[in-house]
């Protein structure tokens, strides 16, 4: 297991998005309710939130509920949401007191009254803070948020605001949910699963990716150091060779 002093501070990834997966079979290993494993969840947030805030990453996005999500169990989704008001409304203090923002990706219009009001609330209290920003995302997908912005673009070329020879890779990202922030370098999922299950398909184009085999509320501040020394040790190419990233170092 890797240490915080294996990290070196100048070359960290500026954005790790993280896929929480694996509460459920957590939950069930020990003859438990889904839900149980759900809300043993919220420590593995807060440690990864408070060691990438340690380390100095800027942006940590954490995906919280799929857009497919909706098609589990009422109880199970019930369960989710009441956790997720009382976790944000719980944390909003901790956000504030280490610097961080917070912000959010996904249909949030989706989300049942409660939990928008206790999101923007906490989303309009963090917004001067500067150390980090937490991103949530909530009734997110991929496609979900690619066909949203296809929709808003559409409308412009119609009203003529837009030439569509003027649309280019940068009209199109100004136009995600995630406009503003820089793509993540390095994605981590938990659980032993080897997909992407529709997070941040424009987005992760060039990111690392990472899979350990850690349930989700097993995940420590250790194992995200050890992702993001696997992240260190790899040679991102970018479509170059190694020989010409070597020449230009
Ligand atoms: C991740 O854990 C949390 C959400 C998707 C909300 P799961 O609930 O998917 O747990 P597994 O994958 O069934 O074990
Ligand atoms: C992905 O996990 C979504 C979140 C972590 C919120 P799932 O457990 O829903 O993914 P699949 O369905 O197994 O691919
Ligand atoms: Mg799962």
């Amino acid at each position: 297991m890797a240490n915080k002093e294996d990290i070196n501070p100048n070359t960290l990834p500026k954005h790790i998005a993280v896929i929480m997966d694996g509460n459920g079979r957590w939950a069930k290993m020990q003859g438990k309710l889904r839900t149980f494993g759900h809300e043993s969840g919220v420590k593995a947030v807060r440690e990864t939130v408070e060691a990438s805030a340690e380390l100095g990453i800027s942006y940590l996005t954490m995906y919280a509920f799929s857009t497919e999500n909706w098609n589990r169990p009422k109880y199970e989704i019930n369960a989710l949401m009441t956790l997720l008001v009382s976790t944000i409304s719980k944390e909003t203090k901790t956000l504030m007191d280490n610097n961080i923002r917070l912000e959010s990706i996904g249909d949030t219009d989706a989300l049942p009254s409660k939990c928008r009001r206790e999101l923007e609330e906490a989303k309009q209290k963090t917004a001067g803070n500067t150390r980090m920003t937490l991103v949530l995302a909530l009734s997110y997908s991929a496609r979900w948020e690619i066909t949203q912005a296809m929709k808003q673009l559409a409308h412009q070329v119609k009203q003529g605001t837009i030439q569509p020879e003027a649309i280019d890779e940068k009209t199109i990202a100004n136009h995600l949910t995630t406009a503003g922030m820089p793509d993540p370098e390095l994605l981590i999922r938990t659980s032993g699963e080897h997909r992407i299950s529709n997070f941040l398909l424009w987005q992760i184009s060039y990111a690392e990716l990472y899979f350990t085999d850690k349930l989700w509320p097993d995940f420590r501040k250790e194992d995200l150091y050890d992702a993001i020394v696997s992240f260190q040790n790899r040679e991102r190419r970018f479509g170059k060779t190694s020989e010409q990233l070597k020449s230009q170092s």
